[in-house]
């Protein structure tokens, strides 16, 4: 089969950081599930901390940021670790931390934070 243009070529370059973690924010006024109402934004600042207190924050290393929704409500408070595209959830700091220095820090998936696969809005 010929193709009348050439398919795009990804060039892989360097990650400009090595992961990257989104924390759903979402605050809904109306009383629906939302990630804010859980707590959302202390699992965020705590996050922050613990990266920079393990020198990991900055280009090459973990970038921490806000998202809006991520769709996944029903199992929130909701993180996302990229690039591998780990969904967790979290309740304490305790949970924070643990994401930080398992995953975060040494690439190890922290499997009972996980939001199993069928959990959506
Ligand atoms: S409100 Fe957080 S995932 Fe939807």
């Amino acid at each position: 089969m010929t193709q009348d243009h050439p398919p795009h070529k990804l060039h892989l370059v360097p990650s400009y950081y090595a992961r990257h973690i989104f924390f759903c924010l979402n605050e809904r006024k109306n009383g629906e599930e939302c990630c804010a109402a859980q707590r959302a934004y202390d699992g965020f600042e705590r996050c922050k901390q613990a990266v920079r207190a393990a020198d990991l924050a900055g280009p090459g290393r973990v970038r921490v940021n806000k998202a809006g929704c991520l769709d996944r409500c029903a199992a929130g408070p909701v993180a996302v670790v990229y690039p591998e595209g780990v969904w967790y959830t979290y309740v304490d700091a305790q949970d924070i931390d643990e994401i930080v220095e398992s995953h975060l820090k040494n690439g190890q998936v922290v499997e009972r934070l996980l939001i199993p696969p069928h959990v959506g809005r």
